[in-house]
């Protein structure tokens, strides 16, 4: 079934490609945009990830965020994730299709059609990409790279973000924001970067990724326990428990100890 999935991920992520016209609107906030090529490809991928296993539920991004089933199979699907980046033509984004089994993460595979980088997992089994297996890093804190974000839709969470920045950047190596939480939890299993940070997410921005992530040997939590496939969340990501420790007490600290539960939508 991986094999499948790849092939279908592999296609859509080409039609994004070549997409020459697309339009862009925004979803209520000048910062949170979807363009045309988001809408068409997340039917392309319901059409095809519903025919590749029948009866089975299609949870997305543009149109289709209904509950995960807590029995049989559940597709957790970013149509295009970074779509800021996809519209201006920067070529960092990930088209991220993530698989539940009874509720569990099961399988998940994040494609950048620009690079040809395919990365997959199946629970059990061990993380790949373009083929090759992946791990994440053993770097101590002070030589871990933070991805992180500021919470562009929802900027009255922005000044913790910054805090917990501020706080991060002196005892690390640096920081980046690429502008695709699939990719950068990707770059994390592999080792390119450590640790990972946002204050909100949404299911359809980690849910392959997370898969990805823990057949690396890698860790993710949210804000005081485990993320959650149902509603936007804190994500906190690491290569290393003890890591995962330290930024998770700052977040924590920032945030002034509230629960995934004060920023769920
Ligand atoms: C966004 C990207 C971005 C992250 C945001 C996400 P979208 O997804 O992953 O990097 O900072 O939190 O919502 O809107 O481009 O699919
Ligand atoms: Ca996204
Ligand atoms: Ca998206």
């Amino acid at each position: 079934m991986l094999a499948k999935l790849e092939d279908i991920i592999r296609r859509s992520g080409a039609r994004v490609r070549e997409t020459a016209d697309f339009t862009v609107r925004d979803k209520g906030t000048r910062e949170n945009l979807v363009t045309s090529a988001d809408v068409d490809n997340e039917r392309f991928l319901k059409r095809e990830l519903l025919s590749l296993i029948p009866g089975s539920v299609f949870k997305g991004e543009e149109g289709d965020d209904v509950p995960v089933a807590s029995e049989g199979y559940t597709w957790i699907v970013d149509p295009i994730d970074g779509t800021t980046n996809f519209s201006r033509g920067i070529p960092e984004i990930g088209i991220s299709v993530g698989l539940l089994r009874d509720g569990e993460p099961f399988m998940g595979a994040v494609y950048n059609p620009y690079t040809g980088n395919l990365y997959s997992a199946e629970k059990g089994k061990g993380a790949r990409k373009n083929g090759a297996p992946i791990h994440v890093s053993d770097r101590p804190m002070e030589d871990c790279i933070l991805c992180t974000a500021w919470c562009a839709y929802h900027k009255e969470f922005a000044p913790g973000c910054f805090r917990v920045s501020e706080r991060m950047h002196p005892i690390c190596n640096d920081i980046r924001r690429i502008g695709t939480a699939a990719i950068e939890l990707c770059m994390l299993a592999e080792g390119a970067v450590d640790i990972y940070f946002e204050i909100r997410l949404c299911p359809w921005d980690f849910a392959a990724a997370s898969v990805i992530l823990s057949e690396a040997g890698g860790c993710m939590i949210s804000m005081e326990g485990p993320v959650d496939y149902d509603h936007a969340c804190t994500v906190i990501a690491a290569n290393r428990e003890d890591n995962l420790e330290t930024l998770a007490k700052v977040v924590r600290e920032e945030f002034g100890g509230k629960t995934p539960y004060d920023f769920r939508s």
